[in-house]
């Protein structure tokens, strides 16, 4: 038996660090708290969880239907159903805190004031490892545009958080920008110290026979493999430009697809919608990249990173 490292900090800068036995995580709103998953696979192989998206208060979500699959994926306006924070700290992470895996709460707000009051609940949460932002939500007070899609409220978001928390902080970038590059700088000159990449694009699917868009909600959000190589250009773009670690998201469904996105530069990746068909797809993919690392003679994960960069 060879000993591979796959061991990833992802929060290097970070007093409290957020170390990664490997780098496969769950990406946030497609393996619910972990809990739900514990009795059908072996969580504590995983790197990471990354939980539902969680707001101050409990949310219902968007009108059915919110789910429609497309050639290679799905479209969802799942609209942020959650429990809410409260729940969260009193009935998820009592949970999470009896885990050996990192468990890191993907937060939304729908102001800045929102986004630094969940941090600041969260920052001395047993079970909480790191917040991970999800920009990707309209900014009310600036008519409705993302957060995400301007490196000015993206920044100024990301500072919000970090002034109440000393958690290791992601941001989570929206696909939905003419310059992604220019908006990660932004966000790790306001102090994050990972970035995650990519949350889903923005489209729709129309009925014929009914003339109506299929999602209650008219337009959703795209993921799975149609998304895969819009997502890893992005990654490439990014972590070329970018001394803080990357995580990569879109579309990930093989092993052969985490190493391409560790490839182009990630340090870790996420697996979301492949989890829909497949419950064991990230644990098929973490073993997947160990079957590679000793076919390839590579006995460092940090030797491929970035390899085709
Ligand atoms: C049903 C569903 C719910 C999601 N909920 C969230 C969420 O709450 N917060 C978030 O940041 N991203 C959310 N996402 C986006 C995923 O975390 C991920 O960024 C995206 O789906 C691309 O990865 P994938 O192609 O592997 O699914 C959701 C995606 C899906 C399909």
């Amino acid at each position: 038996m060879t000993s591979l490292n796959l061991s990833v900090k992802l929060a290097p800068e970070n007093r409290r660090g957020l170390l990664l036995s490997n780098p496969v995580m769950t990406a946030s709103g497609t393996f619910g708290y972990g809990t739900e998953y514990a009795e059908v696979i072996d969580i504590q192989r995983l790197g990471a969880i990354i939980c539902k998206g969680t707001t101050l208060k409990p949310r219902p979500g968007n009108p059915q239907p919110r789910l429609v699959e497309t050639a290679g994926g799905v479209l969802n306006s799942i609209g942020m159903e959650n429990i809410g924070v409260n729940a969260l700290i009193r009935e998820k992470a009592p949970i999470w805190v009896g885990w050996s895996l990192p468990v890191i709460v993907n937060i939304l707000g729908e102001s800045i004031t929102e986004y630094a009051e969940l941090a600041s609940l969260l920052n001395e949460v047993p079970g909480v490892s790191g917040i991970e932002v999800n920009i990707s939500c309209p900014n009310v007070s600036a008519g409705g545009i993302e957060f995400g899609a301007s490196p000015k409220a993206a920044a100024a978001v990301t500072a919000a958080v970090k002034v109440k928390t000393t958690l290791p902080l992601i941001v989570k970038l929206s696909p939905n920008v003419t310059d992604i590059v220019a908006i990660a700088n932004a966000i790790i000159e306001a102090g994050a110290d990972a970035l995650s990449l990519i949350n889903t694009l923005k489209g729709m699917v129309i009925d014929p026979l009914s003339r109506r868009p299929v999602l209650g909600n008219i337009s959703g959000g795209l993921s799975g493999p149609d998304i895969n190589p819009i997502a890893l250009y992005m990654v490439y773009q990014v972590a070329r430009n970018v001394k803080v670690p990357v995580i990569g998201c879109g579309g990930i469904a093989t092993a052969n697809d985490a190493l391409e996105f560790i490839m182009a530069g990630a340090s870790a990746i996420q697996v979301g919608t492949a989890i829909f068909a497949n419950p064991n797809a990230p644990l098929d993919i973490l073993d997947g990249i160990e079957r590679f690392m000793e076919d390839e003679g590579v006995r460092e994960l940090s030797e491929l990173i970035g390899a085709a960069a």
